[in-house]
């Protein structure tokens, strides 16, 4: 992961937010949930990474891999029988990777009321070429002031993911320096 952000290419036309944005829809069912008899995080997690994963390719046009999720936050349990819905839109784009941020809402099989949020996480994807090496992505154009404030929000993120990064393996550096090996 690179600590400095290289320019996107400029000889990429950019795409708008709208035109990757995807919606994935999923009836749960019993074989997906855990002990408590409610649907296990991380089949939640994996429909997540698929809708973040149709977005990063919509928009790079092409192959795009996980780099990192984070900010998974499970915000009310999902039971058998609801209908989840994972909305996904590219919030942020660098020259390479993009960050595409998540909303899970669930219409409850037995209940008339509106679908609830139960869920969000933040994805960084790097679109790859045939070797799996890095290749530039269209800059993200946000259309409306909700998608300015996410590429707003996932800028902040992405400064420290990197000075997170950067201070750990500073602090590794130092302590090999000293002699301090992990045991
Ligand atoms: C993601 C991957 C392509 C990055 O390759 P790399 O050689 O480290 O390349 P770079 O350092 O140039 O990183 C490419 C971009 O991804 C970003 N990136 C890489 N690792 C990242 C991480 N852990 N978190 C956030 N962003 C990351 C970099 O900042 C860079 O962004 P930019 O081009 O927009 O500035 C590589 O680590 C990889 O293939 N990982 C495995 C991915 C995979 O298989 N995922 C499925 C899980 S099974």
């Amino acid at each position: 992961m690179t600590d400095q952000a290289l320019p996107a290419d400029a000889a990429l036309p950019g795409k708008p937010t709208a035109a990757s944005r995807t919606t994935l829809s999923h009836i749960m069912t019993a074989s997906e949930t855990n002990l408590l008899g409610t649907v296990h995080g991380g089949v939640i997690m994996k429909l997540v990474d698929d809708a973040a994963g149709a977005v990063a390719g919509r928009h790079s046009g092409g192959p795009a891999v996980t780099a990192s999720m984070d900010e998974m936050v499970f915000l009310e349990p999902v039971r058998v029988g609801d209908l989840v819905h994972v909305k996904a839109q590219v919030n942020w784009t660098g020259r390479s990777s993009m960050e595409v941020g998540v909303r899970v809402l669930a219409e409850r099989w037995n209940e008339s009321t509106p679908a609830t949020q139960v869920g969000s996480a933040y994805l960084v994807f790097a679109a790859v070429d045939e070797e799996g090496k890095p290749r530039s992505v269209p800059t993200v154009l946000p259309e409306t002031e909700r998608d300015r404030r996410r590429y707003q929000e996932a800028q902040i993120r992405r400064t420290h993911r990197l000075a997170r990064r950067r201070a750990i393996r500073e602090l590794r550096e130092k302590r090999t320096a000293e002699g301090l090996i992990d045991d």
